[in-house]
């Protein structure tokens, strides 16, 4: 069951990578995450909204919309969805060290969101857009009062 949602938009702007990031954490802490699970999460969103900011539009930009929700068995699902011009073929952009944009990036922006997530699904249409919908089970921990 959903126990808390919340969802924004914002322009693709570098300057709200580290906003986005900081947004979503503030939303995680209700969970009582450890300090590893939060830095789990921001870098994964780190990951996704760059991607949206570097590859998903063109010099005039667009937006980039997330959005989150709680469950109560401590899980988080975060949604990150740009409007840009897809992803031509999402299983090769999904592994490790492929990239289009050569010389300037590593490839691993993907890697990373799986590994740091429990589950990383990718849905894009070429000249429509992407979304990424990642998902983490959060280590439960009850407090002495319960
Ligand atoms: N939101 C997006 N819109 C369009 N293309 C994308 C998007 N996200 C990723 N891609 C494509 O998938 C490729 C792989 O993404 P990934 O994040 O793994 O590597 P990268 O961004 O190229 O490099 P790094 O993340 O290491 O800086 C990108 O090079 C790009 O072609
Ligand atoms: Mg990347």
């Amino acid at each position: 069951m959903v126990k808390n949602s919340f969802c924004m938009n914002f322009l693709s702007r570098s300057a709200n990578e580290g906003f986005s990031r900081a947004v979503v954490s503030a939303f995680a802490s209700q969970l009582d995450p450890t300090l590893e699970e939060i830095n789990d999460i921001k870098t994964a969103v780190s990951e996704a909204v760059t991607n949206c900011i570097v590859h998903a539009y063109g010099d005039d930009g667009g937006k980039i919309y997330i959005s989150a929700e709680l469950y109560e068995d401590n899980t988080i699902k975060i949604k990150i969805r740009d409007k840009g011009k897809g992803i031509e073929n999402v299983s090769q952009a999904m592994e490790p060290l492929f990239t289009t944009v050569g010389g300037e990036r590593a490839g691993l922006g993907f890697a990373v969101m799986m590994s740091f997530m429990d589950s990383v699904k990718v849905r894009s249409t070429i000249g429509k857009g992407t979304s990424i919908t990642m998902i983490k089970k959060l280590r439960h921990r009850f407090s002495v009062n319960g």
